[in-house]
């Protein structure tokens, strides 16, 4: 989840400038997204997503962590594209909810990323033939599962600790 987890964090260290909604309010009088989705942030989390990536790729191949399941470039780029991507679908519906930029959304803020990075890599799997994957990464379902689970549990944790860490380091407004 590497891949997935670099995006947000770095897109906060990355972002300003040019809102992914250039500004626009949807019909509610509402912005789409808001200015806390930068053009800046997405396009430098997803590159720095997919490059933590990339070294996690070689770091896995030079030290033989056979036991991990094997990023590939296809599943580093979705989980990295992915992630930011849910955290757009987030915030338009955050926005909807009359939710401002920043708001606490607690189940949302935290799952965002992993829904959005692992229905990308799910999908771009199966659209370009790969879906096996799966299997050839995962021994058996108890693994798949026991895996999804240590994510549920892990995702919460990891993103509100990072949070505590940027708003302590005055990069983030709010620690959550
Ligand atoms: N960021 C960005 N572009 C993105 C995602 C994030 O520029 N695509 C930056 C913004 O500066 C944002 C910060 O990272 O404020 C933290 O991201 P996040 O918590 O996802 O955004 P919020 O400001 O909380 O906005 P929202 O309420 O829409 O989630
Ligand atoms: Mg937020």
């Amino acid at each position: 989840m590497i891949p997935a987890y670099i995006p947000n964090p770095a897109a906060a260290l990355l972002g300003g400038g040019t809102p992914v909604d250039f500004g626009r309010c949807a019909k509610d009088g509402r912005r789409i997204l808001g200015d806390g989705k930068t053009w800046r942030g997405l396009i430098g989390g997803i590159i720095v997503g997919i490059i933590f990536g990339l070294i996690q790729i070689f770091l896995v191949d030079y030290f033989q962590l056979d036991f991990l399941p094997k990023q590939t470039i296809i599943t580093v780029c979705a989980l990295a594209t992915g992630a930011l991507l849910g955290d757009m679908v987030k915030s338009y519906f955050k926005r909807r909810l009359g939710k401002d930029r920043g708001a606490k959304w607690p189940i949302a803020d935290m799952y965002d990323m992993v829904i959005g990075s692992l229905v990308l890599m799910t999908l771009t799997l199966l659209v370009t033939g790969n879906i096996g994957w799966f299997a050839e990464n995962f021994h058996s379902v108890g693994f798949l599962i026991a895996t999804f689970i240590a994510i549920l549990i892990l995702s919460p944790l990891l993103h509100r600790g990072t949070n505590i860490i940027g708003y302590l380091l005055g990069l983030k407004d709010v620690p959550w």
